[in-house]
């Protein structure tokens, strides 16, 4: 299986045991064992995941590419505890994920902003929940992350008053502002421009450099998921599932600048193949 060490005997005391009696050794990090998902619409059933089985290791940053449709924002939803799989296992930490919590911070693919809350309030919504800072560290923080995605000035509007790609920086303030130990962005920096979603690429490059955490993304695009991951997670079209897991072996501390490097051009290659194998078979069975 893709990623994941099966185990036969019990004998491990941090093991997850299946419906069918198998044994699957845990670790810390999120363990991702046998989920599948499947739907319920009006016009049937439908399977969104086949069986995918991943470990994605503690303070490490992966990306999950895949063609449209193909389980990437369910996968995610699932790690984050938003819904829960039909069949398997998401762990954290050897704990089972079964909602929301503090440690682990997500930005929606689409903008879920509270409308009723201006940018300051809800940069500070995640923060005041959590009960550990006073109000005055509050403010320090949010302004730290206000300054960090270019939004200062802007801490009294509402948004309504904003445009999509600047709704999306204060998503990304908020869940960073809590400081989770895992991260989750579905298609993060997808409504912002070329220029904007650079800085923004190397902003989170330098946050998760100083704070290391666990980052789940889900993008389209392969620059960004090379320049930025340990390892690329390519899905196949729907139902997904692990099609190839590729080890990004570029040095670190990076920049855009290793976009024009012969290595970075390999894996550029290799994630387009794959990508297009699965977009192929997306034209084929719809024709
Ligand atoms: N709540 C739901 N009810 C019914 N079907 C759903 C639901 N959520 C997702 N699906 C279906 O599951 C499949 C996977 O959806 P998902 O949103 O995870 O895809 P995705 O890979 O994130 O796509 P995209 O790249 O377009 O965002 C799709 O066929 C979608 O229509
Ligand atoms: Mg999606």
């Amino acid at each position: 299986m893709a990623g994941y060490d099966h185990i036969d005997s019990p004998k491990e005391v941090d093991y997850y045991v299946d419906d069918k009696g198998n044994y699957y050794k845990l670790h810390n990090g999120v363990d991702i064992i046998n989920v599948t998902k499947q739907f319920e619409t009006k016009d049937g059933m439908v399977q969104a995941l086949n069986p995918v089985s991943l470990h994605i290791r503690d303070k490490e940053f992966v990306a999950i590419l895949g063609t449209s449709g193909c389980g990437k924002s369910t996968l995610l939803r699932m790690i984050g505890g938003f819904d829960q799989p039909t069949t398997g296992s998401v762990m954290f930490h050897k704990k089972e994920i079964h909602r929301p919590s503090a440690y682990i911070g997500m930005v929606f693919q689409s903008y879920t902003l509270f409308p009723w809350l201006n940018v300051h309030d809800n940069i500070a919504f995640g923060l005041r929940q959590l009960k550990k800072h006073t109000p005055s560290e509050i403010n320090d923080i949010v302004h730290e992350y206000t300054e960090l995605v270019g939004l200062k000035g802007f801490e009294k509007k509402y948004p309504k008053n904003l445009s999509g790609g600047m709704k999306q920086r204060v998503a990304i303030a908020r869940a960073l502002a809590t400081d989770p130990s895992v991260l989750l962005l579905d298609e993060p920096f997808g409504a912002l421009d070329m220029q904007t979603r650079e800085v923004m690429q190397e902003l989170l490059l330098n946050v998760w450099q100083r704070s290391p955490k666990t980052i789940v993304m889900v993008t389209h695009d392969i620059d960004e998921a090379i320049l930025l991951a340990d390892r690329v997670v390519v899905m196949t079209s729907r139902p997904g599932n692990i099609k190839e897991i590729i080890d990004v072996n570029l040095e670190r501390p990076r920049n855009w600048k290793i976009r024009n490097t012969e290595e970075f051009l390999k894996y550029r290659e290799r994630c387009s193949e794959l990508i297009r194998q699965e977009s192929m078979k997306l034209i084929q069975t719809a024709s």
